[in-house]
């Protein structure tokens, strides 16, 4: 099937990226948020990083009208009905997305793909709250979308070659690497990567090096581009307790018990980069 009207559902982190990342590849996007507030600050949001993008000498003014004039935002989940692809990015929590793919399955046209970017939840799950679970699978965008090269493609029990087919032709048309996946928590890189960043928290709690420390330590000793605290803090501390607590369910490995620490900053509303506190505080920045 020929995807070329994309609806994303979800105006936070990934839902902004993935609208600016389609619509730079030609797609025609409608942006649902559940509130005028959302789907203007996504408006703002996409337009602030366009002219970046342009100050920077790597867009035209001639391109930014173009991708700007390709994306819509929208409240009501109706005017989702066109589209052939659309999207879930919405809270990292079981019940809200099987309501909205519950939803979604009685709005979309006969032909359409619902996907989700859940990061560890059950496609196999999400897709049985519709009725057609050959046309669900799981599109994982990374964090930001703008930037992160890769999507794992993930095939739940029933999705179908044709569907497979046609969300990898959306992601590579993206400019996305794909990786195909099983619908398993965590896929590959986050049931690789969330138990490293939860031992992190670990070591900080006991005291084994300060925040500044443990992050300097994985930069320098490890060559990687980000601490472990400073990236829990980007992909946003609610999000990751939600990931952490999905792969401990399904794996029981202590490994995967959630750090105290995260749970308590989640408890005080603390949840990273999004809110301006988390691990830092990004409150001056
Ligand atoms: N943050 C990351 O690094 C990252 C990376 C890849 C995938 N993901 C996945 O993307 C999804 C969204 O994550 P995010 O980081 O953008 O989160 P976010 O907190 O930035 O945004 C979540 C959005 O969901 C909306 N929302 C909350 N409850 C809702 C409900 N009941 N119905 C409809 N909308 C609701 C919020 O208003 C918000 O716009 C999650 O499934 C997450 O696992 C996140």
């Amino acid at each position: 099937m020929d995807i070329k009207r994309v609806g994303i559902v979800g105006s936070g982190i990934m839902g902004s990226g993935i609208a600016e990342v389609a619509a730079k590849a030609g797609f025609e996007v409608t942006l649902r948020s559940r509130t005028d507030e959302g789907a203007q600050s996504m408006v703002a949001g996409l337009e602030k990083s366009l002219a970046k993008q342009v100050d920077k000498g790597r867009l035209d003014d001639g391109e930014r009208t173009t991708v700007q004039g390709r994306v819509r935002a929208v409240t009501a989940l109706s005017e989702l009905a066109e589209c052939d692809l659309v999207l879930e990015s919405i809270v990292e929590e079981l019940a809200p997305k099987t309501e909205l793919f519950g939803e979604l399955d009685g709005i979309c046209g006969d032909g359409a793909i619902l996907a989700t970017n859940t990061s560890t939840l059950s496609v196999k799950a999400v897709a049985a709250a519709t009725n057609r679970p050959a046309q669900v699978c799981g599109i994982h965008f990374f964090n930001p979308a703008t930037a992160m090269p890769l999507v794992e493609l993930v095939r739940a029990d029933q999705t179908s070659d044709e569907t497979l087919a046609a969300a990898r032709a959306f992601a590579e048309a993206c400019g996305k690497t794909v990786v195909d996946v099983r619908d398993q928590a965590g896929f590959v890189v986050n049931a690789l990567l969330f138990p490293y960043l939860n031992n992190a928290v670990k070591l900080l709690e006991a005291g084994v090096a300060n925040r500044d420390d443990i992050d300097a330590a994985m930069k320098g000793g490890c060559n990687f581009p980000m601490g472990p605290l400073e990236l829990l803090d980007l992909v946003g501390l609610d999000t990751s307790l939600a990931i952490i607590e999905a792969l401990h369910a399904e794996f029981k490995d202590p490994n995967y018990e959630p750090a105290p620490m995260l749970a308590a900053l989640v408890q005080d509303g603390k949840l990273g980069r999004k809110t301006g506190a988390g691990f830092y505080d990004y409150s001056k920045k």
